[in-house]
């Protein structure tokens, strides 16, 4: 959501900016904008739509300028429109910020500007009020403009600020919204995301809340909140510009479908030794630590909270703690029971996602512990628990989240095996099994994607329906549920999914004939109550798609199509049966026609509420 790209150097500011917000395309946006510092004066040029849009209207005028700010917008308060779009302006254009946030009290603000300074709003965004509030305090000196701004501002902010007067210096600050700074040789840069600043830097500084940050093109300086200089580590990135490119795959979904095996491997075979013991590098919890523990809630959105519902599966199966898993945008507005003996597990790809995050903050302030699944290194969620155990998908770039999904749930299921060894809950025989079954499954996932035409001839038949259910029993109610989600933000067709035995409470009244339904049945003591359910809805006239594990082939009978996934024991079926639905998803998208990596009104990182 927002993306900001600040540069200052010796480059030519409007390309490096360019690159860097075409970088975070996929955050989601809907129009974009880019301020220059030229000759004394800024120059906002801002548009809605594509990127694409501004770049046409702007590559030709040949700006030269070596400091601006740039920003992609994702809507919340106005419409998108050229006027909304970011960089917003004080009334004499002195001044220019790009924001990702939101500014709660902005009403009452406003009505202060106007009523008592006089203030002119142009756009219906929160943000301009920041603009006007910084020149309401400016005199000559930006940082302490934007000291003084910040005061009066409530709600979550990253900024990037320029200034007329002040040519050489960009002066960015944080809080609860992401914000990284890029260091270079002779140049400088401030970005919402590493993938932003890759083509010119792998060594950033993170960001923290309600931190400062003066830029200019040979010094970077970061202060508190209190104005005192602070040190801050550099941190390098690994990863490289590669890995956020398509390298020769239609989309990043697809390639990022395909990343699976590899990032299974790495988030797993990593963290066995040699003799086949679990070490689970960022996670310090004791026997003592864990005996401790009489609760554990797993928060998490979207796909994420998926991850979390099977990790409840293996953490109470495995290590027979009781597990609750809620959304975090419920969870953070109720009254959980939580003390020291919570273990509070946070779940997040991006690790900035706003909902998560509050939730955590929320835990962590009544004395639960915390411990995160994240993907993104250095990220808030990262950055704000007791222990963190990294997924190693590498840059999920693509809105809808794949790789992330399946190293997340080789994530639960480490932690729980691990959570049961230390306990004692768990017979060697089996722990062995499940982590022998674990390990065999980054070749399984090969197989599946080795052979993925019968799933793109199913695409091929079903992708015009406009409804789809997804069914399942145990484990893969979830996997339904996943499915289900995938299918729907990618193909807008409405997509629902629920549990095999509720169909006769109540959705068996919507089958009728040619409803599109997947019958997930890979579970070996759950399969025949799935044979009925799939007959159940065959006689009200269904089309079948069944998934089952490749020796359980009487679903042959009742389904119209199966597809199979490789033999494994029951508990880690979800992380196959996953893939083939995920190429389904993007097979009907892309057949529909559909933006698949950038879905209508979604976007990656969901940094707001
Ligand atoms: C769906 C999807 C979202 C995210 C959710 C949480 O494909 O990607 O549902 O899972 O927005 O995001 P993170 O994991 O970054 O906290």
């Amino acid at each position: 959501m927002c993306g900001i790209v600040g540069y200052i150097g010796n480059k030519n500011a409007c390309e490096v900016i360019l690159n860097g917000l075409n970088k975070l395309e996929y955050r989601g946006y809907d129009s974009s904008g880019i301020a220059l510092n030229i000759d004394g004066k800024i120059e906002v040029y801002k548009y809605k739509g594509r990127i694409k849009n501004l770049e046409d209207r702007i590559l030709s005028l040949d700006l030269n300028s070596g400091c601006g700010i740039g920003h992609t917008r994702w809507a919340t308060h106005g419409a998108p429109s050229d006027r909304n779009a970011h960089p917003h302006t004080n009334m004499d254009g002195t001044i220019a910020l790009v924001h990702n946030g939101i500014i709660e009290n902005f009403v009452a603000l406003k009505e202060w500007l106007i009523n008592e300074h006089g203030v002119e709003f142009r756009s219906e965004t929160d943000t301009e009020v920041i603009a006007h509030l910084i020149d309401h305090f400016y005199n000559g000196d930006l940082l302490d403009a934007v000291y003084k701004a910040v005061g009066k501002m409530k709600g979550a902010y990253a900024l990037g600020v320029v200034h007329c007067d002040e040519p050489g210096k960009i002066i960015a600050v944080r809080k609860d919204s992401p914000l990284i700074v890029g260091i270079g040789k002779d140049e400088n840069f401030i970005a919402s995301d590493i993938p932003a600043l890759l083509k010119y830097t792998k060594d950033v500084y993170l960001i923290n809340n309600d931190e400062f940050v003066m830029l200019t093109k040979d010094e970077i300086k970061i202060f508190n909140e209190n104005r005192q200089e602070i040190k801050r580590e550099v941190f390098h990135v690994t990863w490289d510009a590669d890995a956020a490119e398509k390298e020769g795959f239609d989309h990043f979904m697809l390639k990022e479908i395909y990343e699976q095996p590899k990032g299974i491997d790495i988030t797993l075979n990593r963290r066995i030794n040699e003799k086949g013991a679990i070490n689970l590098d960022g996670i310090t919890i004791t026997k003592e630590d864990l005996d401790k523990i009489n609760r554990i809630y797993i928060v998490a959105c979207g796909t994420a909270y998926h991850a979390g519902l099977i990790g409840k599966y293996a953490i109470e199966k495995f290590a027979k703690i009781p597990v609750e898993v809620e959304v975090a945008s419920e969870f953070r507005y109720r009254e959980p029971f939580i003390d020291d003996t919570t273990l509070f597990i946070a779940i997040s790809q991006s690790g900035e996602t706003s909902d998560t995050l509050a939730a955590l903050r929320e835990a962590k302030n009544k004395g639960a512990r915390i411990l995160t699944i994240v993907n993104v290194v250095g990220s808030s969620v990262a950055r704000e628990s007791d222990d963190v155990f990294y997924t190693w998908a590498g840059p999920e770039i693509a809105v809808a989240s794949t790789k992330a999904f399946t190293t997340q749930l080789i994530s639960v299921y480490l932690i729980a095996l691990y959570m049961a060894e230390v306990r004692g809950t768990i017979e060697k025989e089996y722990y062995d099994l499940v982590l022998r079954e674990l390990k065999a499954l980054p070749d399984k996932v090969e197989k599946i994607l080795k052979n993925a035409e019968p799933v793109k001839e199913i695409a091929e038949i079903q992708h015009e329906k406009q409804h789809a259910f997804f069914i399942g029993r145990g484990v893969d109610v979830t996997v339904a549920l996943e499915a289900s989600l995938k299918l729907k933000e990618i193909s807008y067709i409405n997509s629902f999914a629920i549990p095999a035995g509720e169909l006769k409470h109540g959705p068996i009244a919507l089958i009728e004939d040619g409803t599109f339904l997947t019958a997930i049945a890979t579970q070996d003591h759950l399969y025949d109550k799935m044979l009925s359910n799939i007959q159940e809805v065959k006689a009200r006239g269904a089309y079948v798609i069944g998934v089952a594990k490749e020796s359980n082939k009487l679903i042959e009978h009742q389904a119209d199509k199966v597809i199979y996934i490789p033999d494994c024991i029951d508990e880690v079926t979800p992380i196959l049966s996953i893939v083939p639905l995920q190429l389904l998803a993007y097979y009907i998208a892309v057949m529909r026609g559909c933006d698949v990596d950038k879905p209508k009104n979604l976007a990656k990182s969901v940094t707001v509420e």
